[in-house]
């Protein structure tokens, strides 16, 4: 790929209320309260397009997190929220959604700051996508309710007996930095219209959007205690949270090796645990498409978001007939995808989220060089001066014994391999330790079927990838996570169900 030498990657200048935001005194949000860390531990706040250090966030001690279970505790168990009126949660949570909506541009420009996303992107997508979570689940708060059931082998008329389903109580949540608001949203939203309590922590390298949203809690209306947000690294903040014996679920969206961690640790004392993590996810093209939209199709499903998505399209398999004219349709889109600044309006891609992020990615692709794979676009890093940027890579000759086929890249990378039929194609598409996503192109109804049907993953995209919606469930099979978010199954994971039986 030609290098776009007339792309300028200097980042522009911050919005004068993203810079005042980015000044501010790093604290905590605790009970309805800004308050100070028990210690002066802080985190940096880097932008990722430049490399530049922007600002400070807490690293919150195990103090801290233990003062923010107790809050979260204490307003659980007196039902200053569970015993509101279902309404009135449902009017709450939509308040602080027309919150977020009139604050949406400053929630994106702080997104793109922190995460290298596009602004545009985050405007479009992210901030959007965390209002409908709000407003669907919001409607939940009000259509949770129980059966009465007849029993089996009681005589009927001489017992009563029905279920309830209650809130599990205060919830753990900790989200990644690939969609910060819109994961803390996904997390936030079925607890609230549940009737839980909450500590939130984002990660540390993407904090300041669940900051900025601690901002409307209050004027939103919620009682203290119920949204508590603190920020600080997972191996000490979210570990404390995870093992804290007032915590009754723990909630994570990760990698696969930390929610494996995670679930020991919280299981260990039977807390409810619902994981989101890692994936491979394969996208399957047919040799009947019409090249033209697939293999844009193709592409937009690994480079969107950087291909830090955890449903990214990272293996392809086309059709020996038509390989050649999908990868030639899928180079075709450098341009479109060649890595800018995330404040350039012009930009599709940014850079990836941190240095570590971009060390690893890096390392996947040296790795994939050194095992034979050749690479048919990109494969290096553009012009820039600082910021961590990776040019849209599609490697091929590989095969299912490399590291780049098998393992999670979580960046711009693409594996492509030939099919020759259906039963190989789902053979090679389930290979892999994960079931996150998988993506079907192709005009045969009929093949789609039998292939959403044979593919073991949460989700299966045809003629599209990574579409999500607050209505539908969302999850992994396999490795990729245990238990769904999203749609009514998103709501049940916060609810514990009781049976009554009541001899008359
Ligand atoms: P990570 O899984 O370490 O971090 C995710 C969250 O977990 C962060 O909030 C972090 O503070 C927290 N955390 C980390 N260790 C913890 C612990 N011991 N106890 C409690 N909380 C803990 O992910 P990381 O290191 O940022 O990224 C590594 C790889 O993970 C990526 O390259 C990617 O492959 C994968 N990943 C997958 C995501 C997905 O959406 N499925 C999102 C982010 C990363
Ligand atoms: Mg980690």
């Amino acid at each position: 790929m030609n290098e776009m030498t007339t792309i300028s990657r200097q980042q522009r200048a911050y919005s004068p209320a993203a810079a005042a935001f980015l000044a501010r005194k790093p604290q905590l949000f605790i009970n309805n309260e800004w308050v100070d860390s028990s210690h002066d531990a802080v985190i940096e706040v880097e932008d990722p397009s430049s490399g530049k250090i922007v600002g400070h966030v807490v690293d919150a001690s195990d103090k801290d997190v233990d003062r923010a279970v107790a809050a979260a505790r204490a307003a659980f168990d007196d039902g200053r929220w569970s015993g509101l009126p279902p309404m009135v949660r449902d009017r709450t949570m939509n308040r602080l959604a027309d919150l977020l909506e009139a604050n949406a541009a400053l929630f994106a420009e702080l997104e793109a700051i922190d995460n290298g996303k596009p602004m545009t992107m985050a405007g479009a997508v992210d901030i959007p996508g965390a209002i409908s979570q709000l407003r669907f689940m919001a409607g939940w708060a009000s259509k949770i309710s129980g059966e009465t059931t007849q029993p089996y082998t009681m005589p009927g008329g001489q017992v009563f007996s029905y279920t309830v389903r209650e809130p599990v109580g205060v919830c753990a949540q900790i989200v990644p930095w690939n969609f910060p608001l819109l994961m803390a949203s996904l997390k936030i939203a079925p607890a609230l219209a549940a009737g839980c309590t909450l500590v939130l922590k984002p990660a540390e390298q993407t904090s300041l959007t669940a900051l900025k949203l601690a901002d409307l809690v209050v004027e939103a209306g919620f009682p203290a205690g119920v949204i508590n947000i603190i920020t600080g690294n997972g191996h000490t903040a979210g570990d404390r949270m995870v093992k804290h014996p007032d915590v009754d679920k723990v909630a994570f969206t990760g990698s696969t090796e930390i929610g494996k961690l995670i679930n020991r640790n919280a299981t260990a004392s039977m807390k409810r645990v619902t994981l989101e993590l890692g994936g491979k996810s394969p996208v399957v093209v047919m040799p009947d498409v019409d090249v033209a939209q697939a293999a844009p199709g193709a592409a937009g499903a690994i480079f969107f978001n950087s291909g830090q998505v955890c449903v990214a399209g990272s293996r392809l398999f086309a059709h020996k007939s038509v390989f050649d004219q999908v990868l030639e349709g899928m180079a075709a889109t450098a341009p479109f995808w060649s890595p800018r600044p995330s404040l350039d309006p012009d930009a599709h891609m940014g850079p990836l989220v941190s240095k570590e992020q971009h060390e690893r990615v890096m390392g996947y692709i040296e790795a994939g060089k050194r095992d034979g794979a050749s690479v048919v676009m990109g494969g290096d890093v553009p012009a820039s001066d600082g910021g961590y940027y990776v040019n849209p890579t599609i490697l091929a000759n590989v095969n299912p014994q490399m590291s780049v086929v098998r393992e999670e890249i979580f960046g711009p990378v693409v594996v492509a391999q030939r099919f020759e039929d259906l039963d190989e194609v789902a053979r090679m598409a389930n290979d892999t330790c994960f079931g996150l996503g998988a993506g079907i192109w192709t005009k045969d109804v009929a093949v789609m079927h039998k292939l959403a049907a044979r593919i073991k993953s949460g989700t299966v995209w045809g003629n599209c990838h990574a579409m999500i919606d607050t209505a539908l469930p969302f999850g992994g099979y396999k490795e990729s996570g245990l238990g769904r978010e999203q749609g009514h199954q998103g709501v049940e994971a916060y609810l514990e169900t009781k049976t009554v039986i009541i001899q008359l």
